[in-house]
């Protein structure tokens, strides 16, 4: 059972994790109502508005070799959580959750080194349940509510912990083989034609498959690629 800390606002539950974590326990998770400085993947700024479910997980895992795969399964577990529900979403490479094309949730994965190791990992994930608007998220998205589902953000935040930490030292110990066909069969982009931006240059091509790491196998003009991180752009 995780500690749970609960804060009306906070300028990031990220920030407070990583400020923190030598003081708090592993698995230990803070919950903000609303954040005043919330970021997001690549420096971008996460608006965090009421209604919005705003958390972010500290956790010590004994390896170190697969914290991307960790993020993926927290992607997966709120996947999974959201299904529960009668919605239907999918996983957009590496850590989107979107539904009919439109984001619900993102991911954002820090990992905290501390005497030339990494001490922690922080998770911080932000989902759209019921905010009034979500026009500042600069792509479509959507939330819980506008697809029907009135849930107290508490009981989502319990059913999403409860996957995760079904299946996180399983992750831990052995990587993304432990989720891959649940995660390959929620991403419905591979044969298609995408595109990958990371930072200002993007790469285009067919993708091909996930590979034993939860890396993006891409067919591109040049030859396969395997692409480590980016956002995809379908
Ligand atoms: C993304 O860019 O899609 C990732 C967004 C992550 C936002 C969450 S909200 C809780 C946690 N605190 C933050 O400041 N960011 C993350």
């Amino acid at each position: 059972m995780s500690n749970i800390l609960y804060f009306e606002t906070l300028d990031s539950t990220q920030s407070y994790l990583k400020e923190h974590f030598t003081q708090l326990d592993d698995q230990t998770v803070v919950v903000a109502g609303t954040q005043t400085a919330g970021r997001g993947r690549f420096d971008r700024r996460w608006i965090s508005e009421p209604g919005g479910l705003y958390f972010s997980v500290l956790l010590k895992p004994t390896k170190t070799d697969f914290l991307a795969n960790i993020t993926q399964l927290m992607a997966l577990s709120i996947c999974q959580t959201a299904e529960k529900y009668g919605i239907e979403p999918n996983l957009k490479w590496p850590n989107d959750v979107q539904v009919s094309g439109k984001k619900l949730c993102g991911i954002l994965s820090e990992a905290v080194a501390q005497n030339g190791k990494i001490a922690c990992l922080v998770l911080g994930v932000g989902i759209n349940v019921a905010q009034k608007d979500l026009s500042h998220v600069g792509q479509p998205a959507v939330s819980l509510r506008e697809l029907g589902v009135n849930i107290a953000k508490e009981d989502f935040l319990q059913a999403v912990l409860d996957i995760f930490f079904q299946h996180y030292e399983a992750v831990v110990a052995e990587g993304f083989s432990v989720i891959y066909p649940a995660y390959k069969e929620r991403f419905p982009f591979l044969g298609k034609q995408i595109a990958v931006k990371n930072g200002t240059s993007a790469v285009t091509g067919i993708a091909q498959d996930l590979s034993p790491r939860g890396t993006l196998l891409l067919q591109t003009q040049n030859g396969p690629q395997e692409i480590l991180i980016g956002d995809l752009i379908v």
